[in-house]
């Protein structure tokens, strides 16, 4: 199963055009899940609400996971591979994407610690794909807070293999060609 997670917010987003150019051109022949994070309810964990970070320490400390949040974490670790679209924000990621992130790095879901103090990964995939636009130019990789975390959690907690970075930058610029642009960063 390839889990597309759309973190595309906005009516006519670039970024999900590309992810969507992204997934014709990788013809996936399993069965593809997306999950709009626009439409569902995803919260971040906080002292009151839905998502109390009380329950969620609680499932994790006594490896229960019965709570609804845990949903998101148990899909991921089942996906033989992922894609993430999100445009780039303020130097990082939506804030929707951080909750839904935040809910995925569940210990005890999809990822654990050994004895040794080490992450161990528990989810299945071996490739990740991350799709982005920004309207300006491409920053300083080290100030590049979006990638530079989706990238950290697939290779610290995920053990992910295969993590690809494809963005299209500049695209709200003065005569930006945007069909160009978003070819070019296929
Ligand atoms: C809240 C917000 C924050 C943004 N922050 C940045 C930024 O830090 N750097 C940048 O180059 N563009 C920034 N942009 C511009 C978007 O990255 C750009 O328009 C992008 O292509 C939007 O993708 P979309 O068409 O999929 O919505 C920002 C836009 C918004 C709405």
């Amino acid at each position: 199963m390839l889990l597309f997670v759309d973190a595309c917010l906005r009516d006519g987003s670039r970024t999900e055009r590309l992810a969507r150019m992204w997934l014709e051109r990788r013809a996936y022949e399993g069965e593809l899940r997306t999950v709009s994070l626009a439409e569902l309810d995803v919260n971040p964990l906080e002292a009151v609400g839905p998502n109390t970070i009380s329950a969620y320490s609680a499932a994790v400390a006594g490896g229960i996971y019965d709570h609804p949040m845990f949903e998101y974490a148990k899909a991921f670790a089942r996906a033989d591979e992922v894609l993430i679209a999100a445009p780039f924000w303020n130097y990082g990621l939506p804030a929707l994407l951080d909750c839904y992130l935040e809910l995925v790095c569940t210990q005890g879901l999809t990822f654990d610690v050994d004895e040794t103090g080490a992450y161990v990964s528990l989810c299945r995939a071996r490739r990740l794909t991350f799709v982005s636009t920004a309207g300006g130019a491409a920053p300083d990789p080290c100030d590049d807070h979006a990638y530079g975390k989706v990238r950290t959690l697939a290779t610290r907690f995920w053990h992910i293999p295969q993590i690809e970075y494809v963005a299209a930058w500049g695209l709200d610029g003065p005569g930006a060609d945007v069909e160009a642009l978003l070819a070019d960063a296929l």
